[in-house]
């Protein structure tokens, strides 16, 4: 009997070990056209997606979240940890925008992310102090709720804040950044003591982007054909996804804390904006990756299961171009919710498109076009120039997917952008003359002349000018 049941343990095990339990995604939401919340939980329940990290708390995101039973990760942005220095304020955050959501039937709350990837080094410094303070009086103000036991702050950070020396340049050994290792023992003994995980985002992309003596085949995980040995343990390592991973449990095994739960809290690869940012790599990336997940194979110094959270979701037009064009381009699905790729987020490796949202509206098929019959082009560059400042031409560069496009495409594309982020005013599709509406599609080959989605404000309009007009038809009939 003892061992019919093992039997069946076993089986249930096996059963469960083929889906990707903890695959979350990061939703992202610097866009100048949000799909509404609503439609993009929709998209999550359609796709099974069963975690979610927000870069923020936004009352109508949760809103959307509510009921639906998806875990999620709340965060406080880079600029409010100063403020969370203040024990107040971190209380009144736990109340406004944690507690209030803790009812049955609303947001099934796990984790509050404290900053993000506070201590790049591009930030100089500037939140070196205010993070762990801040992480700190969140927990505390958690914990004081009633709520720390189901409820952990954790803080999301980049994998530069560990690194190998470059005399031993292998993974086990790993420690934190000099310049941080003061705090970075301070931060990891206090989410020890509250059973707290440690979140590292890793990007196996940039590690491509910054490098071109980079292996490439070392970027995915179907097998470098030469692997990196590491000189210490005899461990080979065939990605840099599992080598820097275990960096980070050999830097968290230095200070003492080698078993600490960690929690992949960005992973993904972008589809444009770079030559090695596209659709191709991106589907070898994650067809890679998820069955790798549901395998719970875990890396050689940490096997098992790995919680892991996808960078992103969607699109972002109005993402900071600071790190790359790529930052705009990292959706799984694009900026309107439809997929560009075949994934299985049950890592099944069944080979076909996630479900797209449902229901989006768009505005008019409609497109802005550079005006063939225009005489005075010395104004050209400026208009374009500003038509870029205001809206996302980071598909035109260099290996991306509007790169083959002439001078004149050039110009379309750049004003169809920004008419599009105008919602097609036709204000907004001038450029001194240089520019007209057209409603042929531009669209060649991989190059895409977007239509954007219906701001709210333009679905509020459309429905006043139907009632404006169902009034003045009632007038009509009287
Ligand atoms: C908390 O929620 C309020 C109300 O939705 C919002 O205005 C505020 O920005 C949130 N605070 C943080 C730190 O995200
Ligand atoms: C960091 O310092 C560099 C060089 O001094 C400067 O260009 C950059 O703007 C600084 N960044 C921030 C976020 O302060
Ligand atoms: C952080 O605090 C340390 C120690 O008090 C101080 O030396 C350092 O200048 C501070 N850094 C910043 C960026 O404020
Ligand atoms: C189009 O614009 C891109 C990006 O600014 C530039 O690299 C390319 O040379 C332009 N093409 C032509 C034909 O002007």
């Amino acid at each position: 009997m003892g061992s019919s049941w093992f039997l069946m343990w076993i089986l249930l095990l096996g059963l469960l070990g083929t889906r990707v339990y903890g695959l979350g995604v990061n939703w992202g939401t610097q866009a100048t056209h949000k799909l509404p919340p609503k439609t993009v939980v929709q998209m999550l329940k359609d796709n099974g997606v069963q975690k979610v990290k927000l870069f923020d708390s936004d009352r109508t995101t949760m809103s959307a979240l509510a009921g639906s039973g998806i875990e999620v990760m709340v965060a406080i942005p880079n600029d409010q940890l100063a403020a969370m220095n203040d024990y107040k304020r971190a209380q009144d955050f736990v109340k406004r925008n944690v507690s209030i959501y803790n009812f049955n039937g609303g947001v099934n709350i796990k984790y509050v992310a404290v900053g993000n990837e506070p201590f790049l080094t591009s930030y100089n410094g500037t939140f070196v102090n205010l993070t762990f303070p801040a992480l700190q009086n969140i927990q505390n103000a958690l914990n004081e709720a009633d709520l720390g036991d189901s409820i952990k702050a954790t803080v999301p950070l980049n994998a530069d804040i560990y690194n190998s020396p470059d005399d031993q340049p292998y993974p086990s050994a790993g420690r934190f950044r000099t310049d941080i290792s003061d705090v970075m023992t301070q931060i990891v003994q206090f989410l020890n003591k509250n059973n707290a995980p440690f979140t590292v985002n890793i990007y196996p992309f940039l590690s491509l982007y910054g490098n071109d003596n980079f292996p490439i085949n070392y970027a995915f995980f179907d097998g470098a054909s030469q692997p990196i040995v590491d000189k210490a343990t005899g461990i080979q390592y065939t990605n840099v996804f599992d080598a820097n991973f275990d960096t980070l449990v050999s830097a968290l095994k230095a200070v003492g804390f080698g078993q600490m739960p960690i929690i992949v809290g960005e992973v993904g690869w972008p589809t444009d904006g770079d030559k090695s940012a596209t659709i191709d790599y991106a589907y070898r990336f994650y067809n890679g990756l998820l069955p790798r997940l549901a395998s719970n194979r875990g890396t050689p110094l940490r096997p098992g299961f790995i919680e892991v959270y996808l960078f992103g979701l969607l699109d972002e037009d109005a993402k900071s171009i600071a790190p790359g064009n790529f930052e705009r381009h990292w959706g799984i699905f694009r900026y309107d919710g439809q997929p560009k790729f075949a994934l299985d987020f049950t890592g099944q490796g069944q080979n076909k498109l996630p479900v797209g949202a449902q229901n989006v509206q768009y505005q008019p098929s409609k497109w802005c076009m550079f005006n063939p019959n225009a005489k005075d082009l010395s104004k050209l560059a400026d208009n374009i120039n500003y038509a870029c400042t205001f809206s996302d031409c980071t598909a035109l560069g260099y290996g991306s997917s509007c790169n083959v496009l002439d001078a004149n495409g050039n110009a379309s594309y750049a004003f169809n952008m920004y008419f599009q982020v105008q919602n097609q005013d036709p204000m907004a599709c001038n450029f001194q003359g240089l520019a007209m509406v057209t409603s042929q599609n531009l669209s060649q080959g991989t190059c895409n002349f977007m239509i954007q989605i219906a701001s709210a404000a333009s679905l509020v309009r459309s429905l006043l000018l139907s009632l404006a007009f169902v009034t003045v038809l009632t007038l009509f009939m009287l």
